[in-house]
């Protein structure tokens, strides 16, 4: 299938951090891609930006590798590569030094009329002098945007603070608070399966919908990353940001426009609806693990603690139950879970739609199970929608539950981009659709809150889970307390 691309004018992006961790496995494959495809040429400019010293070419050579490993062989022609790599440049910045202001001013000069994206892709407690730097350099043109990298603080007051800041430099529209779950081509296809055909919408609450699952399992551990992990654990790491937004874009109301506010004030309002889990209820309503070490025959897999090398009561594992308070779903259980070193690494959304109300079958067919809906974000991306069918063939009645299952790479046989493409190229376009405003941040941070207090006040309800399984057993009976069972269709 023919990949529509719609160019952009030359643009400069500056990447604070560019030599790390995400601008190596993220940005640069990411740009790269989107380079390939012709939609920017060597007019555009990329300046990473680091402490380290070193040249451009150094640099260059530092992207060479990144692109050799995270894009495909065949997707990578030497002249392409050497095009797009002609377009990056290099920067050794101390933030905390102002003639090194002056040096990115020189290397910006001549072009400030164009779109200027600065990327932060450093620790959120450097945003605030960034930005401030930027602001002092007279660096943030009207035409500027920044993109902040999650977390955007730890907790509601921190992530003011921060916002406070950078909000003293850019406007909110120059704001663009990455979730790069947004970007991923399934959780914008639930928006298209919502609001473009006709079929769900009547059945999409309440009445219809027994609950809704959403599991974002990861099999890798936190490896190199404990530093930051350690200070984060998953209810900051993931539930604050990826899984609400996608239980908003689960629950919103139809918004009006494709407007970036549209979508955000409606995604807000289901932040605003979201049930604080009361303190006495947090423990029957929450659960937290972490991963433990596997040792069996020759498989040595090290635990949580052995990673980060100090004792820890940081969670890798949430498992809770939300509720959103309004006339749509009240009522509706939203389950979320995700956790590191799971059985397998699979991010899907479940709509489980309640049963019939009567069946006319003899009890010979066999059991009658609901309708399900489901999209699978991770891998393989899918939607599913399980239904009820007749056995084929002779040998009476008999039914079963058969997924009708819409593969993405088996329709459409394309790559299917990673989000950051995506978002990388909405920001330079002015796009805000797909990003978190400061109100959604807060909103949220507002219900994750007091959580983590009541957690950090029980240390005791941390429960260990063995590496390579689905969590502690407390995440099932979460779900068997109530009649219901997490979603595994191994498919
Ligand atoms: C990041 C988290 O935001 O998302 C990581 O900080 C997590 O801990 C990652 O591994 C998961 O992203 P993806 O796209 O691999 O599902």
């Amino acid at each position: 299938m023919a990949i529509r691309i719609i160019p952009v004018s030359p643009f400069d992006l500056v990447v604070f951090g560019g030599s790390g961790d995400l601008a190596q496995r993220k940005l640069l494959p990411a740009l790269y891609h989107r380079f390939a495809d012709g939609q920017f040429d060597e007019a555009s400019r990329i300046v990473g930006i680091s402490r380290r010293e070193m040249s451009s070419e150094a640099y260059r050579e530092i992207a060479e590798r990144a692109i050799k490993k995270h894009v495909r062989a065949e997707e990578r022609p030497t002249e392409t590569v050497n095009r797009f790599l002609s377009c990056l440049d290099y920067l050794s910045h101390d933030v905390t030094k102002t003639d090194h202001w002056t040096k990115l001013g020189k290397k910006l000069a001549h072009k400030s009329e164009r779109v200027r994206v600065f990327y932060l892709a450093v620790a959120p407690d450097l945003y605030g002098s960034i930005c401030t730097g930027l602001g002092r350099a007279g660096l943030a043109t009207p035409e500027s945007r920044v993109v902040l990298e999650k977390p955007l603080g730890y907790d509601l007051a921190s992530a003011e603070a921060i916002n406070g800041v950078v909000g003293t430099v850019f406007n909110e529209g120059q704001i663009y608070r990455i979730d790069h779950y947004l970007g991923k081509e399934t959780v914008q296809n639930l928006m298209a399966l919502r609001f473009a055909n006709a079929l769900f919408e009547p059945l999409w609450n309440s009445a219809h919908v027994d609950h809704v699952q959403i599991t974002v399992a990861e099999s890798i551990g936190v490896e190199e990353r404990a530093p930051y992990y350690d200070g984060s654990g998953a209810l900051r790491d993931m539930i604050q940001n990826h899984m609400l937004q996608l239980l908003c874009l689960v629950a919103i109301e139809p918004p009006s426009s494709s407007s970036a506010d549209a979508l955000r004030d409606e995604k807000l309002k289901v932040l605003h609806a979201l049930k604080p889990i009361q303190e006495d209820l947090v423990g029957e309503r929450t659960v937290r693990g972490q991963y433990r070490a596997v040792e069996a025959g020759t498989l040595s897999i090290p635990g949580y603690i052995e990673e980060v090398g100090h004792p820890s009561v940081t969670e890798t594992f949430v498992a809770l139950k939300a509720e959103v308070a309004n006339w749509r779903w009240a009522g509706v259980p939203f389950y979320l879970r995700t956790g590191k070193r799971m059985a397998k690494r699979v991010s899907e959304i479940v709509i489980q739609f309640r049963s019939i109300p009567h069946s006319m079958f003899e009890s010979t067919a066999g059991r009658i199970a609901s309708n399900r809906l489901v999209l699978r974000l991770q891998p393989d991306e899918a939607v599913k929608m399980f239904l009820m069918i007749k056995d084929p063939g002779p040998g009476g009645m008999r039914l079963r539950q058969v997924p009708l299952n819409l593969s993405f790479a088996e329709t459409f046989g394309t790559r299917q981009p990673d989000a950051y493409e995506r978002l990388l190229l909405d920001v330079v376009r002015g796009n805000q659709s797909l990003f978190m405003r400061r109100d959604e941040v807060a909103a949220a941070w507002r219900w994750v809150d007091p959580i983590r207090d009541h957690w950090e006040r029980s240390s005791d309800s941390l429960q260990g889970y063995i590496g390579g399984t689905w969590g502690p057993s407390a995440a099932i009976a979460l779900m068997e307390r109530d009649h219901r069972s997490w979603h595994d269709d191994n498919g």
